[in-house]
């Protein structure tokens, strides 16, 4: 399968990217994904191989106002490379407030968020409702860009609001034309859900148009990704400059090196076990309350043990663990299911984890 790429130097994922000053090592990145993509996560997804990582998105109005939990949440650990951070909002005010807050700190990528479809944040005017004002999204780029000088300024949003309004070439125009550096397009519309398939000839579209103007933003195809086959898939239906994975790096941020190796890795149980542990690990560090820490960490013990034989015996229990030692003991307990003639992980794609 996938000769030509089982050389990682001809791995086009593999290949780095240099823009505004700033090297990215290769062209697989970590989306932007609320509740998760925390200081540990994205510790364990940079050293997995993901080339660049972003905080969740933060609200501009909170960061305007130096609300304090959104600022503890765009805090960066010196491990972290490079990093980008994602902003919404919808007034202009707050949008910039809030990116002048956000200048004050380390990231390199400085991200508008057009693409959330959760009803709150669509109700007050954010996330995926800028969609539907071009106006209102011109002036947002145009914050964006003097706000930030020197940052790579980038944007992340779906096809359109609904599949009547397919908005992503224009969107993608306007992008190029303000001088955005940089755009990734989510390949479904506001109103579907995860069990519409991405749509990347859609994207393809929005790409092409770019293609020969000069200025052309880096594009980033998003949607779908769960194994190398995809991200290839993705590569050249939209002939995009690199991929960014979401839900597929939820258990298996093995998914990275899949990626850049082009062939399925199952880790050896005994790997599966260290890099578990050194993610849990990060989330003590960086929690510092162990009960805490571990609360938060049982999502992650759901989707790492997903596939494992046996695995609904389990599930019960990591609803009770609340210390690092007995998250542990746990990991050993289940590392036992695995038979010993394959003593591989198990791990099944993370497409219903989130519905
Ligand atoms: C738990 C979760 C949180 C997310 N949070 C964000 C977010 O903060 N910002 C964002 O742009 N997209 C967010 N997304 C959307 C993903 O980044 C991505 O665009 C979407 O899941 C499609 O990719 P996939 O099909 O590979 O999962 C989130 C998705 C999930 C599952």
């Amino acid at each position: 399968m996938n000769q030509i790429f089982k050389d990682s130097s001809s791995n086009v994922f593999s290949q780095s990217l240099n823009i505004k000053g700033v090297h990215l090592k290769n062209r697989i990145f970590l989306a932007p994904l609320a509740g998760v993509s925390d200081i540990p996560f994205r510790r364990i997804c940079q050293e997995m191989g993901a080339g660049l990582t972003f905080v969740e998105m933060l609200s501009s109005t909170a960061l305007s106002y130096k609300n304090k939990k959104t600022l503890q949440m765009a805090e960066r650990h010196p491990d972290e490379e490079i990093l980008g951070v994602q902003l919404t909002g919808n007034r202009e005010d707050h949008f910039k407030d809030g990116l002048e807050v956000l200048n004050q700190q380390n990231f390199e990528v400085i991200d508008l968020n057009m693409g959330c479809p959760v009803k709150k944040v669509v109700q007050s005017g954010c996330g995926s409702a800028l969609l539907l004002d071009l106006e209102k999204v011109e002036k947002f780029f145009n914050i964006l860009k003097d706000t930030s000088p020197g940052k790579i300024v980038s944007t992340k949003f779906r096809l359109g609001y609904t599949r009547q309004q397919l908005i992503m070439e224009d969107v993608s125009l306007l992008a190029q034309n303000t001088g955005l550096d940089m755009i990734t397009i989510h390949g479904r519309t506001r109103n579907e859900r995860y069990d519409t398939p991405v749509d990347l000839h859609s994207i393809s579209l929005a790409f092409k148009n770019l293609k020969e103007l000069p200025h052309k933003p880096l594009t980033i195809a998003n949607g779908d990704i769960f194994s190398f086959d995809d991200a290839m898939d993705a590569y050249k239906t939209t002939e995009c400059d690199a991929v960014m994975v979401s839900r597929g790096a939820l258990g298996n941020p093995w998914i990275f090196q899949e990626i850049l190796q082009g062939e399925p890795i199952r880790p050896h149980i005994d790997e599966w076990i260290d890099v578990v542990s050194r993610h849990l690990s990060y989330q003590n560090d960086y929690y510092k309350d162990e009960t805490l820490a571990s609360i938060l960490f049982r999502k992650h013990l759901v989707w790492y043990t997903t596939g494992f034989p046996g695995v609904k015996k389990f599930r019960e229990k990591i609803g009770t663990l609340e210390t690092q030692e007995s998250i542990l003991d746990y990991l050993k307990e289940i590392s036992l299911t695995i038979p010993k003639e394959t003593q591989r992980s198990y791990h099944v794609d993370q497409k219903s984890a989130v519905k």
